[in-house]
């Protein structure tokens, strides 16, 4: 008798506090999400403790598990903050999650997206199998030899400006065939790097696996050999690459020797969804080094991509987690205004690269239409005079001859591959105009000038601007209309 009143005054409790309110207040509750929009891929959530002690988390795909940030509940809904990324403006996004008998509908967002999913209880085994695993801490900070894979600035093509993830084995091969068969290769272009999107699944082992359009990676990678080049692959400290791919958390040796089983000449580490995990400087430093090491442990040759946005100065240590080339900033669109914000003012802040290690403003438009021809050549000269790694972005098979003229200009290829591998820098400005200096083998100087006006101008160079007592000789790249026929001059230079 007893006991039957006091299961009804525990009725009337839950009425008064919410449909589900018993529910909740267990000690331990779970949710799951069965269609998780890709980013940032909630997939569960997880709340324990009573209503006094409320803690817990959000699982996703990207970040993993997130904790709550001041939990409480009001009625039937919880609320908490989560940490935010990317937005300075926003370090914590504020969240609910709307109990009811049927499920739970969550509202929050994370840095660009804004979340709101329906999800169902979860049984014992779905949490069992979306509960994150963290990955083992990041080893300690070290120093990797230098090696002499880089003496000059790589130079090749890279799937992603033109094809994003749109791409496949057929696409890849017509690449090298037409590198080759265009000269671009002749010309010193020589690494057919595969972007974001080949990746597929990890197998029982853990070994990550190619997608159904990449179906044998170790036959792509002879196929581009026996064209004479080399093959890159692309890959991230993140559970997801920036396209929302599977990374190498917790799979860093495995992944790298991977590659190295496969014939990669040449990794790209995208930062993406690492940087959720790798937020300050001492541990993006330490996840760089340990891609480093696990390239160099297995033995062979493999070019060291960088790309974390330039970050935490990067030029200042790139090279010590066995980089090779580090990207200075975000992602260059095919537009005027992306490339030459890139050009001019970002990659020159930073710290010159030199042989061995070469600051990265990011992968070529030229050929991608974007920009007009004299844009183009710009753009060329500003990555040459800065000794940056040339990695051409657009669909090789159909190289306009303007495209190619640019591309293969054998003077402006030798400013940026000169051995001294200086990064050139601005000398002067006067209005729209711009004179570069880059200093080469030899005693020579290549000097740019550069009109970022609308307006045809006079510009006039001197001995000065190239830092020498006297011109002996002068020689014109040809890459700029302007410079079509080779100037005369005495003692100074007019163009
Ligand atoms: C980031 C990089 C790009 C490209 C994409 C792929 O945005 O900066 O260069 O690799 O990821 O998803």
């Amino acid at each position: 008798m007893r006991i039957v009143k006091s299961l009804v005054l525990a009725l009337v409790a839950l009425t008064s506090n919410g449909a589900l309110a018993s529910a909740v207040s267990a000690a331990e509750r779970a949710w799951v999400f069965d269609d998780a929009p890709s980013y940032p891929g909630v997939t569960m959530i997880q709340v324990s403790g009573d209503r006094g002690t409320v803690s817990g988390s959000i699982t996703t795909g990207w970040y993993g598990a997130i904790a709550m940030q001041d939990a409480r509940w009001s009625g039937n809904v919880l609320s908490f903050d989560t940490r935010n990324l990317n937005d300075a403006a926003r370090p914590t996004r504020h969240w609910t999650a709307k109990i009811d008998g049927h499920g739970v509908m969550l509202e929050g967002g994370i840095w660009h997206a804004d979340v709101k999913q329906n999800g169902r209880p979860a049984t014992v085994t779905e949490v069992a199998a979306r509960t994150f695993r963290p990955a083992p801490d990041l080893p300690p900070m070290g120093s990797i030899a230098p090696d002499n894979l880089a003496a000059t600035p790589p130079m090749g093509w890279s799937s992603w400006n033109k094809f994003a993830e749109h791409i496949d084995d057929r696409t890849i091969r017509a690449m090298a065939d037409a590198m080759v068969a265009s000269g671009l290769g002749k010309a010193g272009y020589r690494y057919v790097n595969i972007d974001d999107g080949w990746q597929g699944k990890r197998d029982s082992a853990g070994i990550l696996q190619p997608n159904a359009k990449f179906p044998d990676m170790k036959a792509l990678a002879d196929y581009v050999h026996g064209k004479g080049l080399k093959l890159g692959l692309y890959t991230s400290p993140g559970p997801k690459t920036c396209a929302g791919y599977e990374g190498s958390y917790g799979h860093v040796e495995q992944d790298a020797r991977t590659f190295a089983r496969w014939g990669v000449d040449y990794v790209k580490y995208d930062l993406c969804s690492g940087e959720w995990f790798y937020a300050d400087a001492d541990s993006v430093k330490r996840t760089y080094h340990q891609m480093g090491v696990a390239l160099k442990a297995t033995g062979r040759p493999m070019i060291y991509s960088l790309c974390e946005y330039g970050r935490f100065a990067v030029s200042s240590w790139g090279r010590q987690v066995g980089g090779h080339l580090w990207r200075t900033t975000g992602d260059i669109t095919d537009d005027y205004t992306s490339m030459s914000d890139i050009g001019f003012v970002r990659n020159p802040k930073f710290a010159p690269s030199g042989p061995g290690g070469w600051n990265d403003p990011d992968m070529l438009e030229v050929g991608n239409g974007g920009m007009s021809d004299d844009e183009y050549r710009t753009h060329m000269t500003l990555w040459a005079m800065q000794a940056a790694p040339l990695i051409m972005g657009h669909d090789l098979r159909r190289t306009t001859p303007a495209a190619m003229a640019v591309l293969t200009n054998a003077n402006v290829l030798a400013v940026d591959q000169d051995t001294r591998g200086i990064h050139g820098q601005r000398v002067r400005r006067e209005g729209d105009v711009e004179i570069w200096r880059k200093p080469l083998v030899g005693g020579a100087v290549a000097l740019a000038v550069f009109n970022r006006g609308s307006q045809t101008t006079k510009v006039t160079t001197t001995a000065a601007d190239a830092g020498l007592p006297r011109l002996d000789r002068v020689e014109t790249s040809g890459q700029a209309h302007l410079w079509d026929q080779t100037p005369s001059f005495r003692s100074r230079l007019t163009v």
